[in-house]
C-alpha cells in the first residue's frame, strides 16, 4: 500500500472515530440532555478545516491517478470510495440534526 493510500485509510479510521463521538453527542441532544458543545465544535472544526479542505480533494485526486495508472487498483479505490460515501452520509445526517438543535 502506498504512503498516500495508507494515509487516506488512516484518515478514514480517524473520521469514523470522530463521527462516532459526534453521533453520541447527537444522541444526547435527541434525549433532551446537555451535549458537550466544545467537543462538537472541535469535531466540526476538524471536518471543515481538514476533512473538507484537505482530505476529500486529496482523495479525489488520488483515486483519479490510481485508476489512470493501474486498473488493478480499482478494488482498492472502490473500497476507499465506499468508505468516503459512508462518511459523507453520516456527516450529512449529523449536520441536519445539529442544525435543528442550534
Ligand atoms: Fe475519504
Amino acid at each position: 500500500m502506498t504512503d498516500i493510500v495508507q494515509h487516506l485509510t488512516q484518515d478514514h479510521q480517524h473520521i469514523d472515530k470522530i463521527l462516532t463521538a459526534l453521533e453520541k453527542q447527537v444522541d444526547i441532544i435527541e434525549k433532551d440532555d446537555k451535549p458537550d458543545v466544545d467537543l462538537m465544535i472541535e469535531i466540526m472544526d476538524y471536518i471543515r478545516n481538514y476533512v473538507i479542505i484537505f482530505h476529500h480533494p486529496t482523495e479525489d485526486l488520488v483515486f483519479i491517478l490510481m485508476l489512470a495508472h493501474d486498473d488493478s487498483a480499482r478494488p482498492l479505490v472502490e473500497e476507499l470510495f465506499h468508505e468516503h460515501e459512508e462518511e459523507q452520509k453520516r456527516s450529512a445526517a449529523l449536520a441536519q440534526v445539529i442544525d435543528k438543535a442550534f
